[in-house]
């Protein structure tokens, strides 16, 4: 059994098989649905389902709401058609000639960024490359089906090794075993690349971007592709962690900042150790953008980092007038099973 879906405004068609999410279908047949966590938690896939009925799927409330459900809207990563469907969302253009592709790659390197963060750079088989955007992620594939998602943390002119930031989650499966575990020459297999969280070229907005602790590795590829193509528009970096050595790579950032006119660097710290001897900027890294920019409604702001931020971030950078359509995100929501 199949379903046809048909899109709005672009027009595009594809077909779904029976019990595959209206994204998985998409991405499939490429046509290019915004998404980020696939999983339920984060809204980014949210669009309105005009004609033809869906099972919802599982997925958390703070994604859709029940008046949102009310409304005809939907989340497309967890929606299965259950009849042909319309459907109403806007499309990616610059992710849609990018295959998403299963590959075997190699551990290289390990490197301990931060107590808590592992430097991982994967190399894949030879004379194979991984076409990407900056920004977008991976998702390691282990046992039993599961799958971590990473965001990729280098550029794709500098693409020798694929690099990730792992952050040491307690009991976590996948970066437990990083950390205990791997090592290097092991081989590990991963699907992608996903996402659209990635730097909008077209636009000539002032750009914010904003990163809490290991989110500052799709932002690190996204700054390093911006400096590569020679953007010249404003970028302003705030990179909030709770103590110094949650900026890991503080001291690259600094060089950026001395090497590229239009960057700035704002770190900010909410619970610096005494032995950072800390006079810099203190609190919520979002709070410290809304300082600074109290009027945000020219801008157009890039993040990503732990999902609490995330929220709190959206409510006041919305408060502060950012248009809907200028706030791109990846909120790291943990993997659900
Ligand atoms: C699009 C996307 C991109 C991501 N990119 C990165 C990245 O570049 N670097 C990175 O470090 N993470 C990233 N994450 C988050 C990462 O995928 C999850 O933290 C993942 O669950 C960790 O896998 P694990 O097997 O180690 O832990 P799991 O086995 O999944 O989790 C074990 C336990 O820890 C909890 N937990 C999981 N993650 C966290 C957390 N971050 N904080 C507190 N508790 C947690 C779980 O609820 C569970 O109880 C990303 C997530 C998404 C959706
Ligand atoms: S809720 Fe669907 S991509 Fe996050």
């Amino acid at each position: 059994m199949t379903y046809k879906i048909h899109v709005q405004p672009s027009g595009h068609e594809f077909t779904a098989e029976a019990g595959e999410t209206v994204l998985a279908a998409a991405l499939r047949n490429g046509v290019h649905l915004p998404y980020s966590c696939r999983s339920g938690l984060c809204g980014t896939c949210k669009g309105a389902i005009v004609a033809g009925a869906v099972d919802y799927g599982d997925y958390q409330p703070q994604a859709l709401s029940v008046s949102e459900k009310a409304r005809g809207q939907a989340l497309f990563c967890r929606a299965k058609p259950l009849a042909d469907l319309t459907i109403q969302v806007r499309e990616i253009a610059a992710a849609k000639d990018i295959r998403i592709r299963i590959l075997p790659c190699r551990v290289v390197r390990l490197a301990r960024l931060a107590p808590d963060v592992m430097g991982l750079s994967l190399k894949l088989p030879q004379n194979d490359r991984l076409q990407f955007l900056a920004g977008q992620y991976i998702d390691i594939l282990l046992r039993d089906g599961k799958r971590r998602s990473f965001s990729l943390a280098n550029a794709p002119h500098d693409d020798e090794f694929l690099q990730l930031h792992i952050k040491h989650v307690p009991n976590g499966l996948f970066s437990g075993h990083v950390f205990n575990a791997l090592k290097e020459k092991d081989l590990l297999r991963f699907e992608g690349p996903f996402g659209n969280f990635f730097l909008r070229e077209d636009s000539t907005r002032p750009a914010i971007l904003m990163a809490g602790g290991t989110g500052f590795a799709p932002i690190k590829g996204i700054l390093e592709h911006a400096f590569h193509l020679g953007v010249t528009r404003p970028l302003h970096l705030f990179w909030g962690g709770r103590a110094k050595q949650d900026l890991y790579l503080h001291d690259l950032v600094l060089d950026w900042e001395k090497a590229h006119a239009n960057f700035r660097y704002t770190p900010v710290l909410s619970a610096p150790a005494p032995d950072d001897r800390w006079t810099g900027r203190g609190g919520w890294v979002h709070e410290a953008v809304v300082g600074d920019y109290p009027d945000l409604s020219g801008h157009e702001i890039y993040m990503s980092g732990p999902p609490p931020m995330i929220k709190a971030a959206k409510q006041a950078f919305s408060a502060h007038g950012l248009p809907e359509e200028c706030l791109f995100y990846d909120s790291f929501e943990n993997a659900v099973g």
